[in-house]
């Protein structure tokens, strides 16, 4: 039998790029720059499956087709905002995404940012790469203090709760969490979490809010100007979630006029552009949707890609299967 067409997107890691080879009739895409959506409506066209990542916005252009012939979108990362499942479900597709496998390494970026932001690290960077620090003074950059804070995490799911077990058990932060389904008291108990009903009663209570929530229409701008005003003023935002979650003009505000301590995003609303009134606030920490990005977890990721497919084309229920 022939085997299955598959068309990877972007670049992976070599072990998994050989093992999908030897597994499937592959495509890689070498050049790894993010298809054009002809290129993906092509793609519908001609391939079994078809193995996005965040950068490849699958709506409604895309899947103007009649018929594709993909039957299987296994998405390279657990958020799939990216994919509009309804469009998709109408064509029959299956849509899969891989779980677990970056938690860990997800929320060690989301503490990464949250120290940085505290202590003002971005900063201290900038002013040394530029030659302009003038040496040790008791009033230089100084920052807030982590440990025994209280930390807000809004999505207490896999990556929400490996966030709150570094920061209560690592260090010693008080844990209050947001999820809109109610999360079960020995989840809550591993970290002496307490949840609160709403967003809203959630701000006003913490020194760090991080973000942890799935991102699409529905998320759109959940930390908007309204919120951001019931955020203490030497509170820090920290978003490794999705960019479209906080409304990025209302950031701007609250960070210029110093209404909230500072902020530190991953994520950005239209990555990789990155709105302009964000680059000349001195108080926010900027990464480049680094989240999963270590040797593990980009490989942990492929490999349950792979896993997906395995279970698809085998005739099993995918065992990540989304939609
Ligand atoms: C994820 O896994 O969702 C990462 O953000 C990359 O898409």
């Amino acid at each position: 039998m022939a085997k299955p067409k598959v068309l990877v997107t972007r670049r992976w890691p070599v072990a998994v790029e050989a093992q999908l080879s030897e597994l499937f009739d592959t495509e890689l895409n070498t050049s790894d720059k993010p298809l054009t959506p002809e290129d993906f409506k092509s793609a519908l066209q001609n391939y079994d499956a078809v193995l996005p990542t965040v950068t490849d916005k699958i709506g409604a252009s895309a899947l103007e087709l009649a018929r594709p012939q993909t039957r299987i979108l296994a998405n390279y990362g657990v958020g799939y905002s990216h994919i509009d499942l309804d469009r998709v479900g109408q064509h029959g597709m299956v849509v899969t995404n891989t779980p677990d496998v970056l938690s860990e390494c997800t929320a060690d970026l989301a503490m990464t940012l949250m120290l940085m932001a505290a202590r003002r690290a971005g900063e201290g960077e900038r002013e040394l790469r530029a030659g302009d620090w003038t040496g040790w003074r008791p009033t230089h950059l100084v920052g807030s203090k982590v440990s025994g804070k209280t930390l807000g995490i809004i999505g207490y799911g896999r990556i929400g709760q490996e966030m709150a077990k570094r920061a209560h058990h690592g260090f010693g932060m008080k844990i209050i969490a947001y999820n809109r389904s109610k999360i079960a008291p020995d989840i809550l108990a591993q970290c002496d979490a307490t949840q609160v009903d709403s967003i809203d009663e959630l701000l006003p209570l913490c020194d760090f809010i991080s973000l942890h929530c799935p991102g699409g229409a529905e998320n759109r701008h959940l930390i908007d100007a309204r919120r951001l005003n019931l955020m203490r003023s030497d509170a820090f935002l920290i978003n490794t979630a999705r960019g479209e979650v906080i409304d990025e003009m209302a950031l701007s505000q609250a960070l210029w006029f110093e209404t909230i301590g500072g902020a530190a995003l991953d994520v950005f609303d239209g990555e990789p552009n990155i709105n302009p009134v964000l680059q000349n606030c001195d108080n926010l920490v900027m990464l480049p949707h680094l989240g999963s990005a270590t040797r593990e977890a980009r490989e942990a990721m492929g490999f349950r890609v792979l896993d997906n497919l395995r279970d698809f084309f085998d005739g099993r229920e995918p065992r990540d299967r989304v939609n």
